[in-house]
């Protein structure tokens, strides 16, 4: 019985064996073709000439290993040297808006092959001691990279704090400026959630938003209160106009960067002259998350921390009714402004 069975056992053997080789030579093949899976490259003349093919390879590795190493201080000089590495002054900054969305934005704009990112909220302009320190001292917290990419840094405290726009004007006045935005009323809770995690991480109580957001004695909207005054974009925008045309600014929507994030992405690849290269292939929706995550390449992937995304509490709805009518003719003098219409209540 075995015996008759024996030809028909190593046909089966034989199948499966041609499948486990085929699927590890299909895998080899994948491995080997990683840098093929992010397009190449070819940034335009302003960041210097370079041979097309060269520069992405390069790109990629260095943001999958040697970029790693560098922040890790493991970098000789050698090979800093050998490699053509700069710290270089950003070309563009996401100014803010506090939980608009900027470290996700910061984040996908870093799966571009030209962008390198400063992962660490500076906080350069924004506070005094660290502008006294001055511009090398700004310069040296930079990433490394190579001279024909840009590096961008995010620190939403910016787009609210006074000094900030003269002082950036005073480091470069071309500077490109991103600023994500989100629906004023959710941002504004959004912000009350991060404070009063921190509280409740530091087992303190702290005020219902609904106390904070509006004054008792009024019952009018609180607009001392910080997670509101945040949320009047047009108030500080104008602020930033004193010194930049509006020209030097895009506008990221922060909402639609959530559910749909490429075509937001794509605006800010054109806004920063840089050719398209993330793709849908680049982000995935992850159901556990209930956010896109980033893939880099079929062996890297990662989704924001947990901090981004927290569960909001539940406010009065009155509250909220109030509070989007008080935003409503700020946020239409911001979609003048700006030229982009959002449909914000
Ligand atoms: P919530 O925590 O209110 O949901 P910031 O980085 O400026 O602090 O913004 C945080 C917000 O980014 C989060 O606010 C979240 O909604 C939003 N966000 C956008 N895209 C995201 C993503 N892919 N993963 C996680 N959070 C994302």
């Amino acid at each position: 019985m075995l015996f008759k069975q024996q030809p028909l056992l190593r046909q089966k053997l034989f199948v499966l064996g041609s499948l486990a080789i085929g699927s590890l030579l299909y895998l080899v093949a994948r491995v080997g073709s990683l840098d093929r899976l992010q397009p190449l490259c070819p940034i335009d003349g302003r960041f210097g000439p370079r041979s097309q093919d060269e520069i992405p390879l390069r790109a990629l590795q260095f943001k999958r290993g040697l970029l790693h190493e560098f922040r890790k201080g493991n970098a000789t000089k050698e090979q800093i040297r050998l490699h053509n590495l700069v710290q270089q002054l950003p070309k563009a900054i996401i100014i803010g808006v506090r939980k608009g969305g900027t470290r996700a934005l910061l984040e996908m704009l870093n799966l571009h092959p030209a962008v390198v990112k400063a992962s660490q909220e500076i906080h350069f302009f924004d506070n005094d001691e660290n502008y006294a320190k001055g511009i090398e001292w700004y310069r040296k917290k930079m990433p490394f990279s190579y001279p024909h990419q840009i590096t961008i840094e995010k620190s939403p405290a910016y787009f609210i704090t006074e000094e900030v726009p003269e002082r950036i004007y005073k480091m470069n006045s071309s500077i490109k400026l991103l600023i994500i935005v989100r629906e004023p009323t959710t941002r504004a809770i959004s912000d009350y959630t991060q404070v009063l995690e921190g509280k409740e991480r530091k087992n303190k109580t702290y005020y219902k938003f609904e106390k904070l957001a509006i004054d008792p004695n009024t019952c009018e909207v609180n607009t001392k209160y910080k997670a509101v005054r945040t949320s009047i974009y047009t108030k500080h925008l104008e602020r930033w106009l004193k010194y930049f045309p509006i020209e030097q600014f895009h506008i990221v929507d922060g909402d639609r960067l959530i559910t749909e994030p490429l075509p937001e992405l794509q605006l800010v690849e054109k806004f920063l002259n840089l050719p398209p290269r993330i793709s849908q292939y680049n982000l995935y929706f992850n159901a556990t998350r209930g956010f896109y995550c980033l893939r880099f390449n079929i062996v890297f992937n990662k989704c924001l921390a947990g901090s981004k995304g927290r569960i909001h509490p539940e406010v009065d709805t009155s509250v909220i009714t109030k509070l989007r009518k008080f935003f409503h003719p700020f946020n239409q003098k911001f979609y003048q402004i700006t030229g982009r219409t959002f449909n914000w209540p």
